[in-house]
């Protein structure tokens, strides 16, 4: 990762390389006050050559024989649509550029007209790291990264400290996000259950949590029937992963419990999928990536609250073994349903890691699934469904939404939908049809979780890039590891 440092400059410019931000409707006025000779050098070509718009990066040398060697102007776009995820954008964007031309090393003056320091710091050093992940294990070259060194530059010293803690935490964030791409990305012959298992397991004794893996006697044993199900057309034997953080110094205190489907792959079972895209199914496993990568990042921070993460991990594959339409199963909670389709496995899987959830007495539930293809039709890969039973915490994810950019929209729960989920022979059916389907999908999962307080987000449009997400710079082409950031956020702000 790079290493970013914060300086105190007067002028906002130093030696070497200068990132300028600029807004769109501002050009050639940089969005920060600058020496006068640099002010000359910026109106010569922007306005003509640069316009400022939303990632758009110009690079200028300024042949000078001292001071700064090169400037180069990346635009935030209007000043009156500056979102935070402007400058991730933005300085992702120009982090790209830079490495591309062997730039080692940069600085930057903070813009903090709009928003805090803080915020502002955070947010460039995220659009920095997260536009620089590679997944390039299974490459025979890997592509070294040039770009190694960044410099904030801050007007005065008061501001030092503060933003020295954002770039920290931000770095803490980023590596949960990296982790959950890793394990997302992570092709099925090489992440089946009990290798998801082993790897969170490391990532645990690394960065500070407890994980115990309940494998397939356990789980008979605990009457979890639907990961027993799910699990029974595979090899590869089904999991729950338990990741446990507690940050209270053994008080005990009631925890979040986040929960995370992680269906290594999907080829839909015996209600087998079309093949194409279907190699995309490996990215099934998202939910519980970010499960991880939340752990990690909050462990790393070293919050003063207890988290329990829930991860039922399988691999939902044909065969003489495989679980069938038809099928009835029972889960753990006592509740049973009616197989439809094969292919409707997540909430399967869900049912009875939240069922368990539910055991822990916890403060909040939270889960995360690549549950729905009916969701990114509904909401496309711009949000991710959210669904609640509290609207208090639906609002508090909400305004981590905003702040992260990691952006939710919510559908109801309205109890006319559940009867598309009324079974004949059981006390649910496992797939409502297609009308409603990704709320149908979260009705079913609302029958595990009591009367706690619970919200479901359905990442299959956001977990990773497909032909209709937009080309953000900070969120290369695979996994995105949605969710991260969003729950550490909101965890942040528990605290607070
Ligand atoms: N993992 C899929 C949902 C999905 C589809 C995620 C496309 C990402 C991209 C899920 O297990 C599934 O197959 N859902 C079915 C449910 C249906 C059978 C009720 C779906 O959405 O078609
Ligand atoms: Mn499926
Ligand atoms: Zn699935």
């Amino acid at each position: 990762m790079i290493d970013f440092t914060v300086k105190v400059s007067r002028t906002g410019i130093e030696e070497g390389v200068n990132i300028i931000p600029m807004y769109e409707d501002e050009v050639p006025q940089p969005a920060i006050t600058l020496p006068e000779n640099i002010m000359k050098l910026i109106e010569k070509v922007a306005g003509r050559d640069f316009k400022g718009k939303l990632e758009e990066v110009y690079s200028i040398p300024t042949i000078l024989d001292r001071g700064p060697e090169r400037i180069v102007l990346t635009g935030l776009g209007r000043r009156d649509e500056l979102e935070l995820d402007s400058f991730r954008r933005a300085y992702g964007r120009v982090a790209i550029r830079l490495d591309e031309a062997m730039t080692e090393s940069a600085a930057s003056p903070i813009v903090s007209d709009v928003f805090d320091l803080g915020s502002v710091s955070q947010s460039i050093v995220e659009g920095i790291i997260l536009s620089m992940y590679r997944f390039d294990r299974y490459k025979s070259e890997k592509r070294e990264q040039k770009l190694k060194h960044i410099t904030l530059l801050v007007r005065d010293e008061s501001a030092l400290y503060k933003v020295e803690k954002s770039i920290e935490e931000a770095g803490r964030i980023c590596r949960g996000v990296y982790t959950a791409r890793d394990l997302t990305n992570m092709p099925s012959i090489d992440c089946y259950p009990e290798k998801f298992a082993e790897i969170v397991y490391e990532v645990g004794r690394k960065a500070g949590f407890n994980v115990r893996i309940y494998k397939i006697d356990e789980l008979e044993k605990m009457s979890m029937g639907g990961i027993v199900a799910v699990g029974s057309g595979s090899i590869h034997k089904p999991v729950l992963i338990e990741l446990e953080y507690d940050g209270t110094s053994g008080k005990d205190e009631n925890p979040y419990v986040i929960v995370g489907k992680a269906v290594t792959f999907d080829s839909g079972g015996i209600s087998i999928k079309p093949s194409e895209k279907m190699e995309e199914m490996k990215y099934d496993k998202a939910g519980g990536a970010a499960v991880v990568g939340v752990l990690e990042a909050v462990a790393s921070l070293k919050l003063p609250i207890r988290v329990i993460g829930l991860i039922p991990c399988v691999e939902n594959l044909p065969s003489g073994t495989a679980f069938r339409p038809g099928d009835i199963i029972k889960f753990r909670n006592g509740k049973t349903a009616e197989v439809i389709s094969t292919d409707a496995e997540g909430r399967l899987i869900l049912a009875d890691a939240l069922s368990y959830a539910v055991e822990k007495n916890p403060k909040a539930i939270i889960d995360l699934a690549t549950l729905t293809g009916a969701c990114i039709i509904a909401l496309g890969t711009h949000a991710s469904g959210l669904f609640t039973n509290n609207q208090e915490l639906a609002d508090k994810i909400k305004k981590s939404a905003e702040r992260t950019g990691e952006r939710v929209w919510q559908l109801p729960l309205w109890k006319q939908y559940r009867e598309q989920l009324k079974s004949d022979v059981a006390d649910l059916k496992n797939s409502g049809g297609r009308p409603a389907g990704a709320i149908t999908a979260a009705l079913f999962l609302s029958e595990f979780v009591g009367d706690k307080p619970w919200v479901h987000l359905d990442i299959a449009g956001t977990a990773y890039i497909q032909e209709a997400s937009e080309q953000k710079s900070y969120t290369p082409k695979g996994a995105t590891g949605v969710g991260v950031r969003l729950l550490v956020d909101y965890l942040i702000h528990e605290t607070q």
